[in-house]
């Protein structure tokens, strides 16, 4: 179901627009396929009605995680202290279009990143993969995406706003996706 009503209002009134390059940092657990919690922090790329957009490498863990099970929970602290964001959700392997645009709008060194950091890169000494590096960013293209580049939409169940605060008791307000449409509710924070 599409993020609308006072639980989009919030979203948009937390996080910084999908055109602030300073992007939020946000934990993406996934979990394994003998059932164990995994989490890891990744650059939330953008937001939407639809949901939350993160890229990453097609032969990641999180990647084969998510393959095995769609189910995901985020947590995007912003900024800091303060108000974090927690969700739940299913994640789905973007658009290919999406997936082009957002590599598109990556920085320089981002784009490298996406090249070099493989699993042969990070068997190499040290200075090796300086050396290899500096290669890359004189003599090589990192303007095409890579074949593994990938991203996820993780489309929300429930939505947790969490505020804290120095006067009063921090609080967190609960939206949560129900056939009538999203239920709101006000927990301890
Ligand atoms: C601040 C920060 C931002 C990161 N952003 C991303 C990201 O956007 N995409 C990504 O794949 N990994 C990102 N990483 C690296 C991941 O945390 C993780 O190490 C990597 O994706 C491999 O995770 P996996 O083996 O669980 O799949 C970031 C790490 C940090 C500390």
């Amino acid at each position: 179901m599409s993020i609308s009503g006072e639980a989009w209002e919030r979203l948009t009134s937390w996080l910084p627009t999908n055109q602030d390059p300073e992007r939020p940092q946000m934990q993406v657990a996934t979990v394994t396929p003998d059932g164990r919690p995994d989490v890891r922090t990744v650059l939330l790329t953008e937001f939407s009605p639809e949901g939350f957009w993160f890229h990453t490498d097609s032969r990641s863990r999180k990647a084969a995680q998510l393959q095995a099970s769609s189910a995901v929970a985020l947590v995007v602290l912003w900024p800091g202290f303060t108000r974090q964001l927690s969700v739940q959700g299913e994640a789905a392997v973007a658009s290919r279009e999406e997936i082009a645009a957002a590599y598109a709008r990556r920085s320089d060194f981002l784009k490298q990143l996406a090249w070099q950091n493989t699993h042969d890169f990070a068997q190499l000494p040290q200075a090796e993969r300086v050396a290899r590096w500096q290669v890359f960013a004189e003599h090589g293209d990192a303007s095409r995406q890579p074949p593994t580049w990938t991203g996820y939409l993780v489309r929300p169940h429930r939505l947790t706003f969490w505020e804290g605060g120095v006067d009063t008791a921090s609080l967190r307000t609960e939206f949560t996706a129900t056939a009538s449409g999203w239920e709101q509710s006000y927990l301890a924070g």
